[in-house]
């Protein structure tokens, strides 16, 4: 019963950041979504008679994608398939699923944080074994296989049933739908001490997570409401949506702010959590203090040890280069590597396979840890919550501490979205043609001390990427970083990132932006942002 359908190619399968995202429309073209699948499988070796693991984020046209990928992988030699059952699984749960049947790779449909609906926003991803996003080499051969391709295979059978969990066969491959939360939880619960943090719900701690309408509903419902003890209706948002109701799936403090309003309301619950479309981003506010990605990564190295999956501590943290230096200082008091990775999780796969990272984060409110090898939501809602219930604090006595301790790094991320693409490149152009001249230039009181365009060496491959952003270092440990997002699916989005370190705790009260006004002065003026993109500010501050 297996075809064999001739195709045609298309020129614009790359993937990006994180697997290849279009609009709905586009991945509806004719064969669209099948070639692709097939320049998966066709660039890579080995899986005859192997497992493959799929699910997604339940958005719009997930459902229709599944089929395809089942019968194809049918068709295409794998022995077994397991699919989260309705077709969910998130990002991470993914990620846990094949590492602990030892699948050979998984297909991950979703846009992650993007909206959905007909005419949003889909993506699918690769991932591979380890159970973390492929790497370029791989990803290269898929975009190099998808533009030759010309023909696929899928299997000729009806519709399976996603509903019901069982085994079923179709042409000699087995098809298995798993509960697509029950290995996700039993993770979480052999690495965070469950029994303390029910203690501290029990007496009284409050925490409100916003599933967003989008994946992470079912695995929060079942962890914070049912295991944890947290009352009914902690969890809101929690039926995951085709069109996450409308909603821009991405928790940050412009798509979140009603949580945000929530958390600094005089009656605020102790702590609030968000994630985004797929549960991999996280968003984390203690009553009155919004914790910024950067710093919650740096907070949760520092006190990861009073969770039991971290009570032998960290062997090195990792971070994306434009997310702030605030780990740096714990990996140096703690005496343990740090790593900085270009944008993107796939670049901490290596580090944390080898055992030299044990956590790592983006200031793209990514946060994870060897347990899987995608970054995840709630594992990092989960650490958090363990660690109040140790120390027994609130988030913003522990917020205030770390910063008393370490010193406080003064962070923003300023996005310009929908920019012209040839506006873009040529504002990074420019950049990089005055990175030559820029050090030891004065900009008011700031001095450039460094400018290069970030290349990584990765330590473990030795593969080397380039281009990774353009970094103005200034003396004193103050910096702007300019980048274009690989993520976005128009035009393109310039992203600036703006950090100054602040030792002196008496100083660690400003505003962010107050504080940070001299370089985002700067930032404009190196860069003409105003009179390339046409904005007068930015679209997003986070
Ligand atoms: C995705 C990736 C992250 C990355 C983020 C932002 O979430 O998984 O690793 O940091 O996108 O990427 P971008 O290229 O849009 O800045
Ligand atoms: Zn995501």
């Amino acid at each position: 019963m297996i075809r064999t359908v001739t195709t045609t190619p298309y020129g614009d399968q790359k993937p990006g950041t994180s697997g290849l995202r279009k609009k709905v429309p586009v991945f509806q073209q004719k064969n669209y979504a099948e070639n692709f699948i097939q320049s998966i499988f066709d660039s890579l070796e080995g899986f005859q008679g192997e497992t493959l693991v799929i699910g997604g984020d339940g958005r719009f046209y997930n459902r229709e994608v599944i089929q395809i990928a089942i019968k194809m992988a049918a068709a295409n030699g794998f022995g077994r398939v397991l699919v989260g059952r309705g077709g969910i699984l998130s990002t991470p749960a993914a990620s846990n699923v094949i590492r602990k049947y030892k699948a050979f790779g998984g297909i991950v449909l979703s846009a992650s944080h993007n909206p959905g609906g007909p005419t949003e926003d889909f993506g699918i991803k690769y991932n591979i074994g380890n159970g973390g996003p492929a790497p370029e080499k791989i990803t290269d051969a898929i975009f190099a296989r998808s533009k030759v391709i010309d023909s696929y295979k899928i299997s000729d059978v009806a519709d399976i049933n996603l509903d019901a969990e069982g085994t079923q066969d179709i042409d000699g491959m087995t098809i298995t739908v798993i509960d697509p939360v029950a290995d996700y939880a039993e993770l979480m619960e052999s690495l965070f001490d469950f029994g303390a943090i029910r203690k501290m719900i029990e007496g009284g701690f409050r925490v409100v997570f916003d599933a967003m309408s989008a994946v992470t509903g079912p695995y929060a419902k079942e962890i914070i409401e049912k295991r944890l003890g947290a009352p009914k209706g902690s969890v809101m948002n929690f039926i995951p949506l085709p069109d996450f109701g409308g909603h821009h799936p991405d928790p940050n403090l412009v798509h979140a702010r009603a949580l945000y309003e929530t958390m600094m309301a005089p009656d605020a619950p102790d702590f609030g959590a968000a994630s985004d479309g797929d549960g991999d981003r996280n968003l984390v506010i203690g009553r009155g203090i919004f914790i910024t990605p950067s710093d919650s990564l740096a907070m949760l190295a520092a006190n990861a040890h009073l969770a039991p999956g971290y009570a032998k501590g960290l062997a090195g943290i990792a971070r994306s280069m434009p997310t702030s230096g605030a780990a740096d200082r714990v990996a140096e008091k703690l005496g343990i590597g740090i790593y900085e990775t270009p944008t993107g999780w796939k670049f901490f796969g290596n580090l944390l396979d080898e055992g030299m990272a044990t956590i790592c984060g983006e200031e793209s409110a990514g946060t994870g840890s060897n347990h899987v090898r995608e970054k995840d939501g709630l594992w990092a809602v989960l650490l958090w919550l363990n660690i109040l219930a140790v120390r027994k604090e609130s988030a913003l006595d522990i917020v205030k501490n770390h910063w008393a301790t370490y010193g406080r790094n003064y962070y923003s991320r300023h996005d310009y979205e929908e920019v012209d693409s040839d506006a873009a490149n040529g504002l990074i152009a420019n950049l990089r043609d005055q990175l030559a001249t820029l050090p030891g230039k004065s900009f008011g009181a700031l001095k450039v001390a460094t400018a290069d365009d970030f290349a990584y060496n990765d330590p473990v491959d030795h593969s080397v990427s380039k281009n990774q952003g353009i970094r103005i270092l200034f003396e004193g440990g103050s910096r702007v970083v300019f980048r274009l997002s690989g993520t976005g699916t128009s035009g393109a989005t310039l992203r600036v990132y703006i950090e100054r370190f602040e030792p002196d705790a008496s100083r660690h009260d400003i505003e962010t932006q107050t504080a940070l006004a001299d370089l985002i002065a700067v930032a404009e003026e190196i860069a003409s942002i105003k009179t390339r993109t046409g904005r007068t500010e930015p679209s997003v501050i986070t």
